[in-house]
């Protein structure tokens, strides 16, 4: 049965007070599970987000021959020890471009691979010609006909350097896999510095990886051995982690409320993120004129309802890899643009087609001119009118929840399933703080 969610809008009104947790982070679980693949006894992850990509995930490594359970709220138990498949299920693989994280530790651990071209959000052609050169210069062989790939390693992959010409987020993360099982020394260079990334080679040293490096354009991965669990482990924050290993918060998740606040809280208190991974997006928020308090775990914006848009200026947004402005945020960004005083420019530079739901906003009311396809010019206040939309994607689906929020009048948001991908129970957590917002089912939406 497909969803859609209903919200009232505020017209304008900053009336939103509470508080709002943050999950864990979707695109630091995904690479984790694929990581369980080496293992050979069970791995537990806390702070486990119960999102649609995590059930897809968890699908595509049953039917490899994993087994799960949830052993807690959002703690989750995964054994990969006994898998008997390399071959991902073309219409799972398909749902889902993260299913790509797979082939790396498939590859290195079988020698084999076979999966089809990955899907995901519609945000641009989403290539994997890097996978594949990797692949290649560590000695595997690739066939590929009707995008389904064919990959082998017969004598096993070989350590090499390997240069990004772009940094590409699960591209590091997959070779980086794919290193760990690889014999001899693998340099990643230009490789990608996201959080994500950090936590992925945290967790694989905390089970006897060796790699160094990660968090910087080059990472150096020791590879050669499946691993045997270790205890524990230091994380660069001089944390320990037992057995159990904790999924680091949601970034994105954190910034879309952040944004929301702004746009329509007087008091909002975001809690249990990580504000050290938000700089680019509170420094742009601190520059339009929004009152951003940071805390060890937490993000407040305060007594805002007396803060009129417009005294908050216009903000030039360029997206940029991690610590950049993230392009995850740059939907939910451009709504809070809208609102705000002056022309705002915004360049996405990493997706070729991730400003195509800005034609939806302007439905709303929004003025916002496109001058190519990474760039487009905002001008503001304007008011937003309640409009039905049709999410494009999990980020865009997240800013058509703002613009609604902020409109006049009723909005529907089909798709849920979209934002559900990203976003766990979305609709219960912007009620507690103040949201009309409802999840309706619907035969056609
Ligand atoms: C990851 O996608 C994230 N997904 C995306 O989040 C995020 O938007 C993106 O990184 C950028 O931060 C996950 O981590 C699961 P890329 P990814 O490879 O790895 C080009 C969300 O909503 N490229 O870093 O697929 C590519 O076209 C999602 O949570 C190649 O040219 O993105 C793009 O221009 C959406 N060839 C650039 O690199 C390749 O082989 C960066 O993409 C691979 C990538």
């Amino acid at each position: 049965m497909k969803q859609k969610f209903v919200i009232e809008g505020l017209a304008g009104k900053k009336v939103l007070n509470g508080e709002i947790k943050v999950n864990g982070a979707k695109n630091a679980i995904l690479p984790l599970l694929a990581a369980t693949i080496f293992l050979d006894k069970p791995a537990e992850f806390s702070n486990v987000p119960k999102i649609e990509d995590v059930a897809r995930m968890l699908e595509l490594l049953k039917m490899l021959g994993s087994e799960f359970e949830w052993t807690g709220e959002r703690t989750l138990k995964i054994d990969a020890s006994k898998l008997s498949s390399q071959v991902l299920d073309n219409d799972n693989a398909k749902r889902m471009r993260a299913s790509i994280l797979l082939t790396g530790p498939l590859l290195a651990r079988f020698g084999k691979v076979s999966f089809p071209h990955p899907g995901g959000c519609v945000i641009g052609e989403r290539p994997i010609d890097l996978f594949i050169e990797g692949f290649k210069k560590m000695g595997a062989s690739v066939s590929e006909k009707n995008e389904l790939f064919e990959i082998s390693a017969v004598n096993g992959l070989i350590g090499t350097e390997f240069f990004f010409p772009v940094p590409s987020v699960t591209g590091t993360e997959t070779l980086m896999l794919a290193a760990v099982g690889a014999k001899g020394k693998t340099i990643l260079k230009n490789a990608a510095l996201e959080p994500e990334v950090v936590c992925l080679a945290e967790f694989l040293n905390s089970r006897g990886a060796r790699i160094s490096g990660f968090g910087t354009p080059e990472i150096i991965i020791e590879g050669g051995r499946l691993f045997k669990e270790s205890t524990s482990s230091r994380l660069i924050d001089g944390r320990t982690v037992d057995k159990v290993f904790p999924v680091i918060p949601d970034r994105i998740e954190a910034g879309s409320f952040l944004i929301l606040g702004a746009l329509a809280a007087d008091n909002l208190k975001i809690t249990d993120c990580q504000p050290a991974h938000l700089d680019s997006l509170i420094e742009a928020l601190r520059f339009s004129g929004v009152t951003v308090e940071v805390g060890s775990n937490w993000l407040a914006i305060k007594n805002n309802e007396k803060v009129a848009n417009e005294t908050l200026r216009a903000v030039n947004i360029k997206t940029r890899e991690y610590p950049g402005f993230p392009t995850d945020l740059q939907a939910p960004m451009t709504v809070f643009l809208t609102q705000v005083f002056g022309e705002s420019s915004i360049h996405e530079t990493i997706f070729e087609g991730r400003l195509n739901y800005v034609v939806d906003l302007e439905k709303m009311g929004a003025n916002i001119k496109m001058w190519d396809a990474h760039r487009v010019l905002v001008k503001g206040p304007t008011s937003l009118k309640g409009k039905e939309l049709d999410g494009p994607d999990i980020r865009a689906g997240l800013a058509y929840i703002l613009a609604a929020i902020v409109a006049e009048g009723e909005s529907t948001i089909n798709n849920a399933y979209f934002i559900d991908r990203g976003y766990e129970r979305i609709e219960e957590r912007l009620k507690k703080i103040g949201v009309k917002i409802k999840r309706v089912d619907c035969e056609v939406c």
